[in-house]
C-alpha cells in the first residue's frame, strides 16, 4: 500500500490524531466536535447527514475512508444505525475498532479494491475520499450496487487541495460523471462556510500552539498553519482557487 497517494502521510496523521491532546482540543473548538478530521468538515456538515439516515430498524450506513470511525460513532450515538466504514490506515482503523467495538464493521481497505455485497447500505458517507478513488466511473457503479433501493450517498467535495478548481458548481468532475451515467442528484454549494470555517481553523490553530509544541506536534500545527494560509485572502480570492460542495446521490 505504502506507494498509494498520501498512505504515509496518513498513518502518521493518524498516529497523531489518536495521541494528541492539543489536536482533540483543537478540532472540538474549530469544528464543533472532534472527528479527528483531516480537514473540511465541522459539525454543520456532519448535521446535514442526518436528514438522510433513515427512522427504522436495522439502518446500515458506511463512511469511506472512515478514519478513526469518530464520524461514525456520532451518526450512531444519533440513529442507532450499525456503522461499517473502511479506510487503508492501519492507525486509523485499529483505533476504530476499541473506540466503537459494538454494532459496527471496521476493515482495513483500499478504494476500488474492497467489496461488500449488493444492495447492503442506507446510506453511503463520503467525507473527503471520492477523489482516491483510482477510477471514478467504476466506483461510482461500485457505490451504486452496494446501495439499497432508495438509499442515498452523501459526498463531501472540495475543490483545490486533492483535485484541480473547476470553473462551477456544473463543471466537477463527480457531476459529470454522474450526469454521464443518468444518476439524480442535488448539490449544495457550501463554499462560503467553508471560508468563514477556515478563518475560525486559523484561530484556534493559533491558540493551541503551545501545546502542539509543548507534546512535539509541532509539524502538525505548522501543517495547520499552512492549511489555513486563505486566511489571509478575501473570500473573493479564495473562491477563485478553492470551491466546496455536498452531494446528495440518490
Ligand atoms: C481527506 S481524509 C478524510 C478523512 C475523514 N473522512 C474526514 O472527513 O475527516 C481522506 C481519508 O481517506 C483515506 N484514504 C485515502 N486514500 C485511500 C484509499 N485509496 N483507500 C482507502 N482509504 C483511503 C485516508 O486515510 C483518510 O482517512
Amino acid at each position: 500500500m505504502a506507494e498509494l497517494l498520501f498512505y504515509n502521510e496518513y498513518e502518521q496523521f493518524y498516529k497523531m490524531a489518536n495521541e494528541s491532546r492539543a489536536f482533540r482540543s483543537f478540532c472540538k473548538e474549530a469544528y464543533g466536535e472532534d472527528f479527528s478530521q483531516d480537514g473540511f468538515s465541522d459539525i454543520n456538515q456532519i448535521n446535514r447527514i442526518l436528514k438522510y439516515i433513515p427512522h427504522k430498524k436495522d439502518v446500515s450506513i458506511l463512511d469511506v475512508g472512515c478514519g478513526n470511525g469518530k464520524m461514525l460513532g456520532y451518526l450512531h450515538e444519533k440513529t442507532n444505525a450499525f456503522i461499517y466504514g473502511f479506510d487503508y490506515s492501519s492507525n486509523a482503523i485499529n483505533e476504530a475498532k476499541s473506540l466503537y467495538p459494538n454494532n459496527s464493521e471496521f476493515k482495513c481497505g483500499c478504494i476500488g479494491e474492497l467489496d461488500y455485497p449488493k444492495e447492503y447500505f442506507d446510506l453511503i458517507i463520503l467525507m473527503d475520499s471520492i477523489y482516491f478513488a483510482p477510477d471514478l466511473s467504476s466506483f461510482v457503479d461500485q457505490l451504486m450496487d452496494w446501495l439499497k433501493p432508495g438509499g442515498k450517498i452523501f459526498v463531501a467535495y472540495q475543490e483545490g487541495d486533492v483535485i484541480p478548481k473547476t470553473e462551477n458548481i456544473n463543471t466537477t468532475i463527480l457531476g459529470k460523471t454522474l450526469k454521464d451515467k443518468g444518476i439524480s442528484f442535488i448539490m449544495e454549494d457550501i463554499t462560503r462556510e467553508s471560508y468563514d470555517m477556515l478563518l475560525k481553523k486559523r484561530e484556534v490553530a493559533l491558540k493551541y500552539e503551545k501545546m502542539f509544541i509543548e507534546e512535539g506536534n509541532e509539524e502538525w500545527y505548522n501543517l495547520l498553519i499552512w492549511q489555513t494560509d486563505y486566511a489571509n485572502v478575501s473570500f473573493e480570492e479564495f473562491s477563485k482557487k478553492m470551491a466546496r460542495y455536498i452531494f446528495i446521490i440518490e
